[in-house]
């Protein structure tokens, strides 16, 4: 039995690896990880198996794969390591850990009801180190011990998850540092083209001669052509393109509601109002910016999340009361949210009005869209 086991492991997954490596960079989109699960359950006779990955975007483990089980389900599971023991057990020791019974003390409680399930196995997905995730299997709920065989087929298969989501990780790094050129570049070309023009048109307009008709000409010409390379400077996106992860505004909503338990939450979501989907990815992220704030740097007795169109435009607003005085940040996350919102003709505005803090998305949508 042992046998046969190792060796179906070890062709499935060199047959996954050939396949990631025909994908083009930054692969290990969903049908990857869904393959990957099918692959564990068949090689090691589970019924239902999920892969979570850490999505640093959200700070939250989402689901990214899955075989066998419910689509709905596997939508609503999320969760942090802090609430996940076996996770933590199976990345700290890099093996793959199994439970039977009492799974409160090991899953969040809100999955610990699960009817019927007496074992689950946990592997972890790490590499180099980095914890990446992990994969939660199980024989449809009955009770099982793993053999040695199994174990091994499936640690492995979590190795080959962990070099599939390397790849892609790596390929987010660099369009990193390409982003930090593209600003660079900007800082520079603006610096070389618009401030030297305007340079120019301050010494001409600054001495003490009047100015002939012809100056007068050559300032506005040179005014002109400043305006010009600064819009076409500004035009270039500098935001890298948003992972969109085929998650909805008001799935986030309910995801994030979830996660933050504390947040009073409150939505206020104008009736035939949807989201353009094109800015989906730029809405969630405003959101998900603005509740960890609300959460980090305020005690709210409220926190009202409006969704609606204000004169064509579409308008994500979050307000919450209770600021407090001794948080501390990096000051970061509403700064990108609005170079990421630049990017896309739109617009982060936030700041305290009167006993609230505020911070609001504003992205002018095109008429046909309606
Ligand atoms: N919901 C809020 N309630 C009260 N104060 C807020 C709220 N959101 C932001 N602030 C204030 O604005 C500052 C800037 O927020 P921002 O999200 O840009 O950075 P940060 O949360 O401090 O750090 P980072 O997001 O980079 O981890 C915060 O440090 C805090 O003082
Ligand atoms: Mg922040």
């Amino acid at each position: 039995m042992a046998v046969p086991a190792r060796t179906d492991a070890l062709d499935v997954i060199v047959e996954l690896l050939a396949e990631l490596d025909r994908q083009p960079a930054g692969s290990g989109g969903p049908g990857f990880y869904d393959r990957l699960c099918t692959a564990l359950c068949t090689v090691v006779n589970m019924e239902r198996a999920g892969l979570l990955l850490y999505d640093e975007a959200r700070q939250l483990v989402v689901p990214v794969g899955s075989h066998g089980m419910d689509a709905p389900l596997l939508r609503d599971i999320y969760g942090t390591l802090e609430e996940t023991p076996i996770a933590q057990v199976a990345l700290s020791e890099d093996r793959v850990v199994e439970v039977s019974g009492g799974l409160g003390r090991w899953v969040p409680e809100r999955y610990a009801h699960f009817p019927g399930v007496e074992t689950l196995t946990c592997t972890p997905v790490s590499a180099g180190g980095r914890w990446l995730g992990v994969i939660f299997a199980d024989r449809g709920g009955a009770q099982f011990e793993l053999t040695d065989a199994e174990r091994h087929a499936m640690w492995t298969l979590g190795k080959t998850a962990a070099l599939a989501a390397s790849v892609r990780i790596a390929t987010s790094q660099q369009g990193r540092a390409r982003l930090l050129q593209a600003r660079i570049d900007l800082a520079r070309e603006i610096h070389e083209r618009v401030v030297q023009r305007l340079f120019g048109v301050s010494l001409v307009l600054g001495s003490e001669h009047g100015l002939s008709e012809e100056a007068r000409k050559r300032c506005a010409d040179e005014m002109q052509a400043a305006l010009k390379d600064l819009r076409d400077a500004l035009g270039r996106p500098l935001a890298p393109p948003t992972l969109d992860t085929g998650a909805t505004l008001d799935g986030e909503l309910e995801r994030l509601g979830r996660h933050y338990k504390d947040l009073p939450l409150e939505l206020d979501w104008e009736r035939g109002v949807v989201v353009p989907p094109e800015i989906e990815p730029l809405a969630q992220s405003v959101l998900a910016e603005a509740l960890r704030n609300a959460d980090k740097h305020a005690r709210p007795s409220s926190v009202r999340v409006r969704v609606g169109r204000v004169d064509g435009a579409f308008v994500l607003e979050v307000r919450n009361d209770g600021a407090r005085s001794d948080t501390r940040g990096t000051g970061m996350g509403l700064r990108l949210a609005a170079v990421e919102a630049l990017g896309r003709g739109a617009l982060v505005e936030f700041g305290p009005e009167g006993s609230e803090w505020r911070v609001r998305l504003v992205v002018p949508v095109e008429e046909e869209d309606e």
